[in-house]
């Protein structure tokens, strides 16, 4: 594992865009996981400035996304998919058909899981996975708690969870299921790239790194991971 402190937030985008520009560049058929919510924005913002200046290409990348909510549709603002295309596949040169997104409203849930572990499997697995960590130690949604052992499966949210998501809904009210990447399939990436921002991710970070590995904090799991980079900068600024 490596621990890399960030001197800000934007010194912790520009060094996670760094690392994925560099797997882009090594393998550009790379296949690459990603994340959503707040922490990955700057990374997002960099890479698009990044192709804009053409300094990466796309054209060749696969992506697969760890999670989306159950019941909105992909043009719903609100969804992943939504934010994914507003901060990177719409700002990149990625393939649309080469970037995938679980199916929260698909008819029957599991079978669109099976279905994403198998499109997972078909590219050859995961290159490089990002991931954020939740302050309760969660990562995609795989909550405390969750089992080690699984791959793509629908989530009830914890409460912890849907209040910190609600200010991404303008009505607050966040959808209380999702369908997430288990983390036997997180696990399997490559190389994973964890980034923390913030001190309420510092508690959570450190029992992560740190702390006995227990499901009651799903990221301790990574300590186990052959390949682990974390970035952070969760101290307070002076
Ligand atoms: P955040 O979420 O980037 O919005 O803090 C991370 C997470 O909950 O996994």
């Amino acid at each position: 594992m490596r621990v890399i402190k960030a001197k800000s937030y934007q010194d912790l985008s520009r060094k996670a865009a760094n690392i994925i520009s560099a797997q882009v560049i090594l393998k550009p058929n790379c296949v690459l996981g990603l994340a959503t919510g707040n922490t990955p924005l700057g990374t997002y913002r960099q890479l698009a400035d990044w192709y804009r200046k053409d300094d990466i290409d796309f054209s060749q990348v696969t992506t697969f996304n760890l999670d989306e909510y159950v019941g909105l549709a992909p043009d719903d603002p609100q969804s992943y998919h939504s934010y994914m295309r507003r901060n990177l596949f719409d700002m990149v040169n990625l393939r649309p058909e080469a970037c995938h997104i679980p199916d929260g409203c698909a008819a029957d849930l599991s079978a669109a899981c099976r279905d994403y572990d198998a499109a997972i499997a078909q590219a050859g697995g995961i290159d490089l996975q990002l991931l954020g960590i939740g302050s309760n130690g969660h990562i995609a949604f795989n909550e405390p708690g969750a089992a080690f052992e699984k791959d793509t499966h629908v989530v009830t949210l914890r409460e912890s969870t849907l209040r910190a998501n609600s200010s991404f809904f303008s009505d607050g009210c966040v959808p209380r299921q999702a369908i997430t990447m288990g983390i036997r399939l997180i696990m399997q990436a490559r190389k994973i790239l964890l980034i923390a921002e913030g001190p309420g991710k510092r508690n959570a970070l450190h029992r992560a790194l740190y702390g006995s590995i227990s499901a009651e904090v799903p990221a301790s799991i990574l300590q186990l991971h052959p390949d682990l980079t974390v970035i952070c900068h969760v101290e307070e600024d002076t």
